[in-house]
């Protein structure tokens, strides 16, 4: 039977460990200290010459200092002295002089139920992996080989079979002496009032057992192999074993992966989860079938203070991870947050791995983003924050949601870091003052000259040099940037948009050495009259010898999930982001200049005057840069961008 836990406390609080191992061993005398309830003994566990076994009366627990046991009251009498769990708590209940709650009879009932039932979701786990391996499982073997599941990982998630027939596992089952109401109870059956014959739940499906925190099988996810099937998944209805919202599939495997270290990963699908597996990745698990649940939530944070969630890089990923954002935000603690990954378009985690192996999805690991981010980004990206009014609601939208985090000090610092990245969005204009207590004309002297210093993302302060360095916008000759590619590639996708930007294209200034090559392209198929016609644009980029170019430039734009760039988007989100794109090209490359002119008149004449300008251009060059990094958005950091 289950005690209650308010039981179980109160009669470990009445009883000091030290009377219960005080029976057990002899203290010694001259480590002991029973005033203070620290008591030392040698250790029953291992057997030793010198007292490293120690227990204390105030926390109620023991620990040995030489072989590492370690446990309670309850502890102490299952592993040594061999009682069963119900058999100690009626010691210990005997020595505090505690009555045994009553047993329920009702709960004791169901608990007989559930392991009832638990053994009849064996045997049908049991009868689908055998159907899988017999005659009627050849279509459903070949499917798995076919996914690329090895029959070792087959086994070990125990797939299985359920053949097309309205009763095999109910006939197999009754035969077995299963009474009708369990087979109903598991719900392996469809049964009810409008229904004359129960029949079987789950037909002609590929069987993927749901085991429970304890590797109990409780439920299934069934995939249909016809592909003209109603629904492609099927789960177990919910029953006395199971609740969809409570559940992760894969829950047990993966906590115990995570003694070897690393967080949890959740997925999408059970596919996802055990192509990662086979992959190398055991710390992956998946909710049933709905967007995650605040239960489901808590179980991750049971395994790990920041999980890793991780969603399929389309518009429903996208949402799905807003969704589950939101839904973590109250309850982000010290110790307790998320961090969130973004599959490429068009890919599940069972594609990136099959087609491109476990690096690739290391890959997408290593660029996912942190809460904070995500939520940033959400407010801003693609926002125009132009006049005073819109930055007003920008903060308040940020407040509002920094409101919702009940952790104190979180809070604070969620507010903190909103306002900060505000500031730093916005430009740094109201750092004039800031910067110029710490810029000492005179003082510093020549030492001071490079540039001055300025308020860098994050309140921090770096030099302009370095941090130009840093800058995507200035990565001259150093490899595409998101920003010049989907100028490129969108006028070469959507033709219409050449004719359209005429001016702007022919003279665009572009900082990559490969992309002005593509540019050329694009100019002489224009020359030639054939730039409407995307099939002979890009069939004059061959020409050009620059195939290889192209299609560095559309994986480019495909990883930084640039979509309306794409050929398959609509002309008027293409046009849309080219001229974003390019409004940002023209601003960076200009700003870039005036900056260098204005670091150098600083360096020339560091007068109030200079340095007043020089806070101006690198306001603006922060804005250019902050929605820059936006449009670079998720999974391409400017590292990666600049290699590829
Ligand atoms: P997906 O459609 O992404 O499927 O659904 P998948 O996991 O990639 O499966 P394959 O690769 O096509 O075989 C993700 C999850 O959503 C639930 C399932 O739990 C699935 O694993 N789902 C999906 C349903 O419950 N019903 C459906 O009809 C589809
Ligand atoms: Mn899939």
């Amino acid at each position: 039977m289950r005690f209650p836990p308010a039981f179980l406390d109160e009669i470990r609080d009445r009883v000091p460990i030290s009377s219960v191992i005080g029976q057990r061993v002899a203290w010694d005398r001259k480590k002991t200290n029973a005033s203070r309830g620290d008591y030392w003994a040698c250790c029953p566990f291992h057997g030793e010459k010198s007292p490293s076994f120690h227990c204390e009366d105030k926390k109620g627990r023991y620990h040995c200092f030489g072989c590492s046991v370690s446990g309670d009251h309850f502890k102490f009498l299952t592993e040594l002295e061999g009682l069963s769990f119900p058999e100690a708590v009626e010691k210990i209940a005997d020595m505090a002089g505690v009555p045994m709650p009553v047993r329920d009879a009702q709960e004791e009932r169901r608990e007989k139920e559930r392991a009832s039932l638990t053994d009849v979701m064996e045997m049908a786990t049991v009868f689908f992996q055998e159907r899988l391996q017999g005659p009627e499982g050849a279509k459903a073997r070949a499917y798995l080989r076919d996914r690329g599941l090895t029959p070792a990982t087959q086994q070990s998630f125990r797939l299985g079979f359920a053949p097309d027939s309205r009763n095999a596992l109910k006939e197999h089952l009754a035969a077995k002496g299963v009474p009708k109401a369990d087979i109903e109870a598991c719900g392996l059956v469809r049964h009810g009032d409008d229904i004359p014959v129960s029949y079987d739940w789950f037909r002609d499906r590929i069987m993927f057992p749901i085991p429970d925190s304890r590797g109990k099988i409780i439920a299934f996810g069934g995939r249909a192999l016809a592909p003209d099937a109603l629904a492609k998944y099927m789960n177990s209805p919910d029953t006395e074993l199971f609740h969809k919202g409570n559940v992760l599939y894969n829950f047990a495997r993966a906590r115990k992966a995570l003694a070897k270290g690393g967080t949890v990963i959740a997925v999408e699908g059970y596919m996802d989860v055990i192509a990662l597996a086979q992959a190398g990745f055991e710390n992956v698990v998946a909710p049933l079938g709905t967007a995650l649940t605040e239960n489901q939530l808590e179980l991750l944070w049971r395994m790990a203070p920041e999980p890793m969630l991780c969603f399929d890089g389309d518009k429903a990923g996208l949402k799905a991870a807003w969704r589950a954002a939101d839904l973590a935000l109250p309850s982000v603690q010290a110790g307790r947050s998320a961090r969130f990954a973004l599959l490429p378009e068009g890919k599940d985690p069972d594609d990136l791995v099959k087609a491109e192996g476990p690096d690739a999805f290391r890959a997408v690991l290593a660029d996912a983003r942190p809460l904070v981010d995500l939520l940033w980004m959400r407010e801003t990206a693609g926002g125009v924050f132009d006049t005073p009014e819109r930055r007003a609601e920008l903060g308040k939208t940020l407040r509002e949601l920094a409101s919702r985090i009940r952790d104190e000090s979180t809070r604070y610092h969620y507010q903190q870091e909103m306002r900060e990245r505000e500031k730093s969005f916005f430009g740094s204009q109201r750092d004039t003052r800031q910067g110029r207590q710490d810029w000492k004309p005179g003082q510093q002297g020549k030492a001071a000259a490079p540039g001055g210093q300025f308020a860098k993302p994050g309140g921090g302060r770096m030099a302009i040099t370095e941090s130009l360095g840093q800058s995507a916008l200035v990565r001259r000759g150093e490899g595409m940037s998101v920003r010049e590619a989907t100028i490129i590639v969108a006028l070469v996708n959507h033709p219409a948009l050449i004719d359209e930007n005429f001016a702007h294209v022919e003279f665009l200034d572009l900082a990559n050495s490969d992309l002005t090559r593509l540019h050329a392209a694009i100019l002489d198929a224009m020359a030639h009259d054939m730039a409407n016609d995307r099939h002979a644009v890009v069939a004059t980029i061959e020409r050009a010898g620059c195939a290889e170019i192209w299609e560095r430039a559309v994986g480019l734009i495909k990883r930084a999930r640039q979509w309306p760039a794409l050929e398959t988007a609509a002309l008027e989100d293409a046009r849309d982001a080219l001229n974003q794109a390019l409004h940002l090209q023209r601003s960076a490359r200009t700003l870039h200049k005036e900056l260098k002119q204005a670091e150098a008149a600083l360096e020339a004449d560091p007068s109030d005057e200079n340095f007043r300008h020089l806070i101006e251009i690198q306001a603006q060059f922060q804005d250019v840069q902050a929605t820059e990094a936006l449009i670079e958005g998720f999974g391409v950091s400017s590292g990666r961008a600049g290699r590829a």
